[in-house]
């Protein structure tokens, strides 16, 4: 492997996995138990606010108990040891690589761990449930906290930011994402474009997988760290 000097790694749902947290596509992914029109749209949430904060506040409860696993430890030591600069750009919305000690990190689809009042546009740590009725502690209006969550049909946070790194990217990683979700599908496409060298990290094959330009199937526990010893032992 070549030394490369700025590592830009996307990760996603693949990666919570195995710390307990279901992921949204697979068999039993979340998707396929809920509408997600009904839980993760501004509609749904206009339509029935109860329902999509009790979802949210169900997903944050289940959230509480995870730890990091294995891969994300690794990533965490990449950042650390590694000579060049590595930035995480990950969907997921649980505080997984921040408990790892990941510090370099872009939350591009929220966190559940805040609210955000739709009236003032305050965020706030929020660990308790969600109610509608609940005032916000910066404008003191009711009816407008919601978790800090992108919804589709939704512009997903820090993409200026996300783009000036993927401009400097020369390895472009993906971990547990199945690579349907745009913008960050359309990553490695933008990274290739640059002449990064891009890599998949997935159980299976995702949707794009043929975009990359290497590909590394298996459990993230295991090929994760895998991977980051072999970027380690390189540079
Ligand atoms: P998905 O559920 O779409 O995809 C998870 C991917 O992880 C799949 O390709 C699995 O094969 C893979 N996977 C499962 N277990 C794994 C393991 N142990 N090790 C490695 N890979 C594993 O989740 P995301 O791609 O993260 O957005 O979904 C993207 C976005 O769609 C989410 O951020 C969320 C969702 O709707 C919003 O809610 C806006």
């Amino acid at each position: 492997m070549t030394d490369y000097r700025n590592i830009v790694i996307l990760t996603g749902a693949g990666l919570s996995a195995e710390s307990g947290l279901g992921t949204f596509r697979d068999v039993d992914g979340i998707w396929t138990k809920y509408d997600l029109n009904d839980v993760a749209t501004p509609d749904g949430f206009a339509r029935n606010p109860e329902l999509v904060l009790d979802f949210y506040n169900a997903r944050r409860e289940n959230a509480k108990g995870a730890q990091p696993n294995a891969a994300h430890m690794a990533l965490a030591r990449l950042e650390a040891a590694y000579p060049g600069v590595v930035t995480v750009v990950t969907q997921n919305v649980d505080t997984l690589h921040e408990a790892a000690g990941t510090k370099n990190l872009i939350h591009m689809h929220g966190e559940l761990a805040r609210s955000l009042c739709n009236f003032c546009g305050k965020r706030h740590v929020w660990e308790a449930p969600l109610q509608v009725d609940m005032a916000c502690p910066t404008c003191e209006k009711s009816g407008g906290l919601r978790p800090n969550v992108v919804w589709f049909g939704e512009m997903p946070y820090a993409m200026d930011d996300i783009y000036q790194h993927l401009s400097v990217a020369d390895l472009f990683v993906s971990i547990g994402t199945s690579g349907t979700v745009y913008p960050a599908a359309g990553f490695v496409a933008e990274a290739s474009r640059i002449g990064a060298h891009t890599v998949e990290l997935n159980l299976e094959p995702s949707e794009g997988a043929s975009l990359f330009d290497e590909t590394i199937h298996g459990a993230a526990t295991q090929i994760v760290p895998a991977f980051v010893e072999r970027l380690l032992s390189d540079s």
